[in-house]
């Protein structure tokens, strides 16, 4: 059976439908293919919505995996788009309930900014013009954490935001272009009349369903492997990838959900973290020296994460999350077995 709650719209309150209804609506995700997208096309679909996914190239071997996902065949279909082409996305959204905009390049080059920003404005105009009845943007703590006249002793919440000179004079390009496009996607939904959402995922961590590694679980990887030979002294927010996609659909049925949602399980040091994948994992020559040997550590700050626990997420603890990182890597042939590492220098011989 289903009911039927209000939420309120420009001063309006608008019916939206709760329970089995809300799953037979179409929604669609922008960058399905992606390690968020694709767990959040997963989770859609086991729960019962038909779901549009855009990807960028449909026969690309990297989005095939979304095809093998539980009720896919009945009820996802795929869509080619680049967030760069409005009538792409147009076609995408149109006769859509429901959009997440997932989609953004995830790198550190300042070319790709305007590709965050104008990518999020197609995709509010083009929700606006097809009529859906909720957006949820996926925004990240780089909109947040970057601000070095914030006392530490803060508490980090909703209202915090970085600084864009900041990061603009320390070169931090994707947090620059997460900041922007989230307050062009609060001005234009605000613009538009579109009921906008927005999560706020710090590193996201977790088993990956999509066959090629993504920025954040190559962090993982490149400490696992001992790449880099030292950490940092800073400290890191983490996340499980199923409790952001969890997080998405959460604040998408909640009538009474609005604003922006912090998706933070946990803060850590960088010691904390290779300290809890050398315990898990000691045959690996994970990073563990720090490279700063002077300066005391850096404390972790203080974060409010209990609106999205309002409505019900539970966060899944970070140390199975990374296992479950490693494990992934492993079953992927990202990462290869331990004795590699450990394998005698090949002798040659020389004639
Ligand atoms: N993972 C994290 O730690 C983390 C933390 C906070 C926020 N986020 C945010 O979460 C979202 C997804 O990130 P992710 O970790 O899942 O990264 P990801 O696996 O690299 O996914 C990014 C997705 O964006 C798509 N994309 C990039 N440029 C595009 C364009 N011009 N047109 C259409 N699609 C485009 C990519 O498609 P292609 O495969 O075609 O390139 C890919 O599907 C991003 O908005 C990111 O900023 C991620």
């Amino acid at each position: 059976m289903s009911t039927t709650s209000h939420i309120r719209k420009n001063g309006d309150a608008i019916p939206v439908a709760t329970g089995h209804d809300l799953r037979r609506q179409t929604v669609c995700v922008t960058g399905a293919g992606g390690f968020i997208g694709s767990w959040l096309v997963k989770l859609l679909l086991l729960k019962g919505y038909n779901v549009r996914g855009t990807v960028r190239n449909i026969e690309d071997p990297k989005n095939l995996h979304l095809k093998g996902l539980e009720g896919a065949e009945e009820r996802l279909i795929l869509y080619k788009a680049d967030v760069l082409d409005y009538e792409s996305i147009c076609l995408a959204f149109d006769g859509c309930d429901g959009i997440f905009h997932v989609a953004s390049p995830v790198t550190n080059d300042p070319e790709k900014v305007k590709v965050a920003v104008a990518g999020t404005m197609n995709a509010i105009n083009a929700a606006a013009k097809a009529g859906v009845r909720r957006f949820v943007f996926t925004s990240s703590i780089g909109a947040v954490h970057m601000n070095p006249n914030r006392s530490s002793d803060a508490v980090l919440d909703e209202n915090c935001w970085s600084d864009l000179d900041y990061c603009k004079k320390t070169d931090n390009w994707y947090c620059y272009a997460k900041m922007v496009a989230e307050i062009v996607a609060v001005d234009l939904a605000k613009k538009r009349g579109l009921d906008l959402i927005v999560v706020v995922p710090p590193v996201t961590v977790g088993p990956m369903l999509q066959p090629t590694v993504n920025a954040s679980c190559f962090r993982v990887l490149t400490y696992m492997r001992g790449t880099k030979k030292t950490y940092p002294n800073a400290v890191m927010a983490l996340v499980d990838v199923r409790d952001v996609a969890q997080a998405h659909m959460l604040v998408y049925e909640n009538p009474n959900a609005f604003g922006r949602y912090f998706c933070i399980a946990t803060v850590i040091h960088r010691a904390q973290f290779v300290g809890m994948l050398s315990e898990m994992f000691p045959e690996y020559p994970i990073t563990s020296k720090c490279e700063d040997k002077v300066n005391p550590r850096v404390r972790p700050y203080k974060f409010a994460n209990q609106r999205l626990q309002e409505l019900g997420l539970e966060y899944t603890p970070i140390k199975k999350s990374l296992y479950e990182t490693v494990k992934s890597l492993k079953e992927n042939g990202h990462l290869p077995p331990a004795r590699v590492f450990h394998a005698p220098p090949r002798i040659t011989a020389s004639l």
